[in-house]
Formats: C-alpha cells, structure tokens, sequence
C-alpha cells in the first residue's frame, strides 16, 4: 500500500494520502481490540509470580535457558548469574560472578561525558553458551564493548580473568540503550549492533568459529544509520536479522521508521577481489504489518521464531507498533510471517537507486546466474558481488498477517508456544510484555481469532519489560526486568472454580476434570484427558460443561443456582450483597425472585446490591453474569427477617444452603460501623437509611404531609453533586468483600461447580 503510493516531490502530509488511517486518529473509531478476560493487579495472590531480586543488582538484561532447561542464566549490570529453575517458585541463585568495567575504562566513559551513575557500567548485551563447559558474553563495559569466555564448573560460574577480555565491537553496542541482537549459530556468532562510539553506524557481523569474519558495508549504506535491531533468528541455510530503519524508498516522507528483515547466507566466506571481508549474500527487504486500509504498525519491537517441520513451514511472530502516537499510549500489533514468504521476497526482484534523482524503483534488467545474493554466489562471481553492492533491497515486502491488534498497549517483547488442549488440538499461545510491566496471555483461536485470556501486572511501578524466556519444561515463563528476576507459572487454572468459568476463560492450559471437580492445568500429567472439559474455540460452556450429547449452540436454558446463601437479618437492617465479577467480558445483572432488579427499589453500587430489608423484599435475589452469550447464576440470595423468617420456595428445595452472617449486614438505624470511605457508597446508605428513619416516622405518625417531606428528602440526597459517578450506575467493576480473584472481582462461588445435570 504504501509503495504503490504516487511518487512526487510534494511533501503531502501522510494522513491525507490515507484517508482511512484517520479513523486510527479517534478513540472509538476501532474497538481497542480484545480486552483480556481476567486481569491481577500487581501482587494479586490469586496469580502469584516469584521474584529474585537481591540489593546490587540491576538490569537483568539477557537471559539464556541451558540444553537441559534446568538453569537460566542472566546478564545483568556488572555480573553474570546463575539460577536453578527446577524448582517452583522463587529463582534459586546457584552461583554469581561479578564483571564490572575496568577502573579505566570507567574513567574514561565520564570523560567522554557518559554518566557515571547510568551508562559507565557493563551492561550484558551476549549471552550464549558455547557448549556444555562455557559460555561467551559481551557487555557494553562502559561504553568500550568487551567480551569474553566464562567457563562453567558444574554448573557454577568461573570468576572471569582480566587476560580473558577480549574487544567486543561490533558484538555489543557501546551505548546501553542502544538495540542489540546476537545469535550463536554452528559456533558463529552472528550480532546486530551499534559498531561505534556515537551510534551512528550499524553493523551485521559474523565473528568466532572457524568462518572468516564478516561485517556490512558502512560505505554501500547497506543499513541506514539509525538500525535499530530487535531479533535475529537462524534458518537452514540463512540467518535473518529483523531491525527497524528510516526508510529511504518512499520520498514524500520526512522521517519513516520501516521494519525490515535482512538475512546473510550461513556459508558466506566474503569476497576474493570484491567484497574483502564483506558479506556477499547480504539483501534486505521490507516488512509490513497492517490492517487492511488502516495506518500501518510500522516499527518493530521484536520478533521470535515458532520452529516447525519442515523448516520453510515455520513461521516468526514480531510485535510492533506504530511510529504515530494517538493521546498517551501507542498502539500495537503481533504479525504472522511465514518463512516460505520471506525466502520468496529474497527470490524476487530487486530495488535500485537511481544515483541522480536518489529515487529507488524496481529493478528490470537482466539477472547474473547464480542470482546475486544467493547463497551459492562464490567468493569470486565479480559479476554477482558488483551487483549485489548496489542491489541489496528487495522490491516486493513481506506482508505480515495481523493476529492481534491493540489500541492503547505498547508492547516490547514475546515469546509464543503451542499448547495442546484436552483433544490435542493445537493452539498458539503468545506472552505479550508491555512497556508498563503487563504481561498478556494471548491464544490465538480457530480462524486466527486471537482472544486474551489474561493480564498480569508484574511491577507496583510501571516500567518495561526487558526480556521474556519461555522455559517449557518448567511450565514457567521468565522476565527480566531493571530490578530482577520474574519466574510466571504458565497459568493458574485454580482461579477458576467452576466448570463454566472454567470453559469460558478459554485458556488451552486449563481444562475442568470432573473427577476432582476443579479445573487443572494438565501440564505433564499422566491421566486420561478424555473426560476433561474445555473448548478453547468457542468457550461455550453449555456444550463443553454438559453431560452427554449436547449441541453447540449457544441457546439454552438458564441454569438453577447450585448454593443458595441464606441471609438472615432485622428488619430495616441495609444489606450488601456482593457479586464476584470474574470477568471483564462479562455483563452482571440482579434479579429478585424471577424478575430483573428495579433500580428505584435498590441500588447495585459497584455490582453489589444495595437492600434495605423490609417486608416485601424478602426472597430470592440472584446476580448473573452474561458472557459469549451463556447466562449463569454468579451468586444466589435467600433474604429474610430474623423476626419473620420465610420459608424456602419449594421451587428451590433440595438446593444445598449456607447461612451467611453479618459481614454482609450494614447494621441498621444504629450508627454505621464499616469503614468505608467511598462517597457513593456513604450517598447509598444515607439514602437507605433516610429510608429506615423515614419508615419510622411514618409508623410513628402517619401523617401525609411528613411522608411527602421524607420522599423528597430521598430524592434530594439522590442527587450527586456534578462531578460525581452516579452510584445506580454500577458501571466499575466491584471490590469482593473477601477472598476473591481478580483485579476486582472474587472468585466464582461454589454455585456452579456441576452445570452437567442442569444442561444434560
Ligand atoms: C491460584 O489460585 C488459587 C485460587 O484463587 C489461589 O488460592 C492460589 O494461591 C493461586 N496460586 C498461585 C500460584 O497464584
Ligand atoms: C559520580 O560522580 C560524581 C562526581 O564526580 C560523584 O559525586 C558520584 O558519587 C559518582 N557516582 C557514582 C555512582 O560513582
Ligand atoms: C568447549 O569449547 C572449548 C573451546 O571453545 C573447548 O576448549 C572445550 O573443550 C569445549 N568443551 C566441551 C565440553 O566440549
Ligand atoms: C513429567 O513428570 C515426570 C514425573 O512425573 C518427570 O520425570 C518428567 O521429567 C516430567 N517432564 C517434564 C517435561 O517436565
Ligand atoms: C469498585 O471496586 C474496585 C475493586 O477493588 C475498586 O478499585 C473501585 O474503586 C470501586 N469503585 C468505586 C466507585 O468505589
């Protein structure tokens, strides 16, 4: 789209060219994109993440899980550490070596007016393991990169010797903030960097092993100046560099960031005459991830491989987002890239520049054999190399295929997996970090329809996530952040405490075992699946929760209540009832014996119901919850008056009961004892208890006159003052009284734990 993009010198603001894109520009003009189902705020116990931190150490950069899975090693500023991960919970630290700059090296990075309290340290950028015995790591050593080889003695670190320290430019970045990536492959390591001082020059670097070394060439201005690289990943016979760069093919633009892929040849050994110490095979192409008509996300963040057999058939998941920033927050997207469509791009035809008007448009002449660029051009094909010098940008892109878009989230990293459900049934899972310190659960769905299962706030301060590593064998995700070391269960299937709740959170890692009567994570388990209850395509509990044959439609009959919690006070006693709100894409609603709750008779103040018990709101109240087109009782209520009990509704004889007491019960007329400090709730029970006193006096002396000045009086205090949040509204979601999951929310109550009976 935006190549076909008339050329003209007229510099056209870029939104115009694209009309549709505007629609980006405004709040509600697109949705924001799934919202996830579940979300924990930090430190919420019912989603609970282990944290290594220890006094010292920062920026726990680079992660590298080793062959067996069992210990992760970190680079972080100064030190290098080691951690057993074969255990639950907390990282256990098993050996820590410290690298610090030199002395020197220190100096001169302040004299050079680098900070000595942020920049002048050494900041891991490498870490990969070079077999079983050693590891090799670069760091930005004070903005004088440096690497060197740490041997490993059962599995502990050696201390680093000075005489081991090698040059690191063009390995590492000298500035910390700069991108970096680097990838070891058949004892090579292949970098994407800063190579100099001021961060102006970039380089793709081929270094260790028994190849020649190779780099780009600065002068052919293979890379733009500002490359910022975020992923490289090894193929069969390649390894492909993803990196965001300005654009200089499109010229009606100032200053566009392009995503790009680039890829080298594994078994390029250089040039004999031309290209002495260069890459031969170096070609770059541009990657696009966008919504049809609509702006695209044109900066990448990162990018990860999903292997698969055969190879061509793999594919890599990037995360962008867009150079354009609407109100406070970017917006981003997670791509789809096949390796088969790369590989055909490198295959197409080729851009050039045109030197006068440095204007570039397709290349249309003839095409040496063995193609420039080609992995099987050799070291002295002048023709090829003279070629390929000029001609490294491919002229088709690769266009991406959106999996998921979201308004208002930066993402900054991913790692993805494929969980299989009870069925065996594959589905595409995504860890999403963002620039805040949220992590996404993502599945991507039958049809590429992606739905977020979850949001986990990992840090009480915002901040980003700097690394993610998927650990499979630990059933645990890491992250590495500014302040430590984060290890987070795959999923805690426990929060879901019904076989409804259970189907509906979508989560292919969970599924509901009828024998326990819990929903399990069947991570490395041994039992027959076949039972189990999950439907990760539709979340539809009518079919996945029933017992025998069912439809899977989403018509059915509401379902009775499988508790009924008996509440039992005085009369004129104001109760709250509170409603857990488990999920976010849920609607709730309130009904008293079968009909909805008149909101002129009550108030719902934060999904609680509000009640002033009087004779004839006795009875059964129920708060639903309405989710994927499935309606369940959340909670069901038994209200009565301690002085005039009411007997059960035979309708509902046979439904297991508990008494719940007081906590529910705002005392009375007697002054009021909860702690709350909220104003709408304090305009509520003013309300309810105007009511109580109002009652009274009428009892008292019925006189027609006082009851008028009692009503208004109601109404009067009704009235919020402008500003306010109208308290009927029940629009935020609820605080649970007591032991619940969610941001909000409490955890589903045992009501619903069988639907089988009710939907068979
Ligand atoms: C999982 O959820 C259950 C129920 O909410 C809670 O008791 C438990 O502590 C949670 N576990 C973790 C590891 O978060
Ligand atoms: C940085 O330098 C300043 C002044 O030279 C000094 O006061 C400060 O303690 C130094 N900070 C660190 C972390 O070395
Ligand atoms: C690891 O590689 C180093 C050389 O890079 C070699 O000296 C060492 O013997 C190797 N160790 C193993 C276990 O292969
Ligand atoms: C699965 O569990 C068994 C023992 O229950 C253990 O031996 C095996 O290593 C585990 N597999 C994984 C991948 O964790
Ligand atoms: C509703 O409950 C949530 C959950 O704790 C709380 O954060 C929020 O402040 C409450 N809303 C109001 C208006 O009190």
């Amino acid at each position: 789209m935006v190549h076909s993009a008339p050329r003209s010198n007229s510099r056209i603001p870029f939104l115009l060219l694209f009309p549709p894109m505007l629609l980006l520009l405004f709040p509600g003009g697109l949705g924001q994109g799934p919202l996830p189902r579940v979300k924990y705020a930090a430190g919420d116990r019912h989603r609970s993440v282990s944290l290594f931190s220890k006094e010292g150490l920062q920026d726990f950069d680079e992660l590298l899980l080793s062959e067996d899975g069992a210990t992760l090693y970190v680079g972080a500023r100064d030190s290098i550490l080691a951690f057993n991960i074969g255990k639950p919970g907390i990282p256990g630290l098993q050996s820590m070596i410290p690298w610090e700059a030199s002395p020197k090296k220190k100096r001169d990075c302040v004299f050079k007016k680098k900070s000595n309290e942020t920049e002048c340290f050494n900041f891991i950028r490498v870490l990969v393991a070079v077999n079983a015995s050693q590891l090799y790591a670069c760091g930005t050593y004070a903005f004088s990169p440096a690497c060197t080889y740490i041997e490993l003695k059962d599995f502990s670190l050696v201390p680093i010797l000075e005489e081991r320290i090698l040059d690191g430019k063009g390995q590492s970045p000298f500035d910390p903030a700069h991108k970096h990536t680097a990838v070891l492959v058949d004892g090579m390591l292949y970098t994407g960097t800063m190579n100099n001082f001021l961060g102006n020059e970039p380089i793709v670097m081929r270094t260790l092993g028994t190849q020649p070394v190779l780099k780009t060439d600065t002068f052919l201005l293979w890379l733009q100046s500002d490359a910022s690289f975020v992923a490289s990943i090894p193929s069969t016979q390649v390894v492909y560099f993803f990196f965001g760069e300005t654009a200089k093919e499109f010229d009606f633009f100032e200053k566009l960031t392009i995503s790009r892929v680039a890829r080298v040849c594994k078994n390029d050994v250089g040039g004999e005459k031309l290209l002495q110490k260069k890459w031969t095979t170096f070609l770059k192409a541009q990657l696009l991830c966008a919504q049809p008509g609509q702006l695209p996300f044109n900066v990448i963040r990162h990018a990860v491989l999903m292997p698969a057999d055969p190879p061509a058939s793999s594919r890599v998941y990037a995360v962008f987002t867009s150079q354009w920033q609407v109100g406070e927050t970017r917006s981003s997207a997670v791509c789809e890239f096949s390796l088969s469509d790369i590989e055909k791009v490198f295959e197409g035809k080729y851009k050039e520049m045109n030197k006068e008007s440095s204007r570039w448009s397709t290349y249309s002449g003839p095409v040496s054999n063995p193609r420039p660029g080609s992995c099987s051009v050799g070291p002295s094909s002048d023709k090829a190399l003279t070629f390929v010098k000029e001609h490294f940008l491919m002229d088709e892109k690769v266009v991406g295929k959106p999996l998921l878009v979201k308004l208002d989230v930066e993402y900054t990293k991913l790692a993805v997996e494929m969980a299989k459900d009870v069925r065996g049934q594959g589905y595409l899972v995504m860890y999403l970090g963002t620039n805040i310190g949220s992590l996404h659960k993502a599945v991507v769905g039958k049809d590429s329809d992606t739905h977020l299962v979850e949001e986990i706030q990992l840090f009480q301060e915002p901040e980003p996530i700097r690394n993610l590593l998927l650990a499979p064998a630990q059933g645990a995700l890491f992250v590495g952040y500014s302040g430590g070391l984060l290890r987070v269960p795959r999923a805690n299937c426990s929060v879901y405490r019904s076989c409804i709740d259970c189907a509906l959170a979508r989560d292919p890692h969970c599924a509901w075992d009828p024998v326990e009567r819990a929903c399990r994570i069947f991570f490395n388990i041994s039992t027959d699946l076949t039972s189990w209850k999950q439907d990760i395509d539709l979340g539809n509990p009518a079919w996945a929760c029933a017992n025998g044959p069912m439809g899977r439609s989403h018509h059915r009959p509401q379902s009775p209540p499988q508790l009924i919690k008996e509440v039992s006070a005085p009369l004129h006693s104001i109760l709250e009832l509170p409603c857990p709100q488990t999920s976010t894409l849920a609607t709730y609603h309130w009904t008293h014996r079968a009909t909805p709750i008149q909101t002129s008779s009550s108030a719902v103040y934060n999904g609680s119901l509000m009640l002033l018990l009087q004779a004839e709101v006795r009875g059964l109240y129920q708060c639903w919850a309405t989710e994927n087109g499935f309606t369940h009782p959340v909670v069901s209520y038994w209200i009565q008056s301690q002085e005039d009990p009411l007997p059960l509704d035979p309708e509902l004889a046979g439904i297991p009961r508990e008494r719940v007491e007081t906590p529910l019960t705002v005392g009375g007329p007697t002054p009021l004892t909860t702690p709350r400090s909220y104003w709408s709730h304090f305009i509520i029970v003013t309300v309810l208890l105007a009511l109580v006193l109002s009652g009274a006096l009428i009892g008292l002396a019925s006189s027609p006159f006082r009851a008028f000045q009692a009503q208004r009086k109601v109404q009067g205090c009704g009235t919020l003052p402008p500003g306010e949040k109208a308290p009927l509204s029940g629009e935020p979601p609820l605080q649970p009284p007591k032991d619940t999951r969610t941001l909000n929310g409490g955890g589903v109550d045992a009501d619903n734990n069988q639907l089988g009976t009710e939907v068979a």
